[in-house]
């Protein structure tokens, strides 16, 4: 088969499927614009695995926001994260006295977003919270608090609706389990 085909077959089984994905977004957003109306939060996406979930979320948002996206990057591929994050591109504006939502693909061992939070919280927000797709909560080496939260899976690697394994399959419309040995 041709890499691009094979980049298109869907690994593994799936987990959460398009259906499933559409009604949580739905109450996620519906959570955000109870919470935020009038507040013009800013939401900020950690890219690249939040795109996908970003572009539902703030569709499912029907109030008065701002979306901006800062990209940063954990040292090696694979399926294990090493826990050393750096930022790889910044967000484009101040964030001083704003509402600030984070929207995370994953949250796995805890180190990326408490990173970034503590990264954003250097910058003056009025506030800081977190909206995250998916919760390995098994894997979790750093507390983390998720303030709007997906779905809790189990210890599985997953791809699709934005989350990668070697940059391939963001484009799933459904969450799949890779088969194999979960990370460690
Ligand atoms: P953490 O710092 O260990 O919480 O890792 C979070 C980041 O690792 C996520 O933002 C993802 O980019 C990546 N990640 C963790 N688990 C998975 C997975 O199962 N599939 C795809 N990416 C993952
Ligand atoms: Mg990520």
């Amino acid at each position: 088969m041709s890499p691009l085909a094979d980049a298109r077959r869907p690994p593994g089984r799936i987990l959460i499927d398009a259906d499933e994905l559409r009604a949580r977004v739905g109450e996620l957003g519906a959570a955000l614009a109870r919470d935020y109306e009038s507040e013009n939060p800013v939401l900020v996406g950690v890219l690249k695995g939040a795109l996908v979930f970003m572009a539902d979320l703030v569709r499912a948002t029907p109030i008065a926001l701002t979306m901006d996206f800062i990209a940063l990057s954990s040292y090696g591929g694979g399926t294990r994260a090493s826990g050393v994050v750096k930022l790889a591109a910044d967000l484009s504006m101040p964030i001083e006295d704003r509402h600030v939502v984070i929207v995370e693909d994953i949250i796995d061992t805890g180190r990326t977003v408490s990173y970034l939070k503590r990264n954003l919280e250097t910058r003056h927000p009025r506030s800081v919270r977190l909206c995250a797709l998916l919760d390995k909560i098994e894997r979790r080496d750093v507390e983390v608090d998720i303030d709007y939260l997906g779905f809790t899976i189990p210890n599985l690697f997953v791809v699709g609706y934005g989350l990668d394994h070697g940059g391939l399959h963001r484009n799933l419309p459904y969450i799949a389990a890779i088969d194999g040995p979960p990370a460690s």
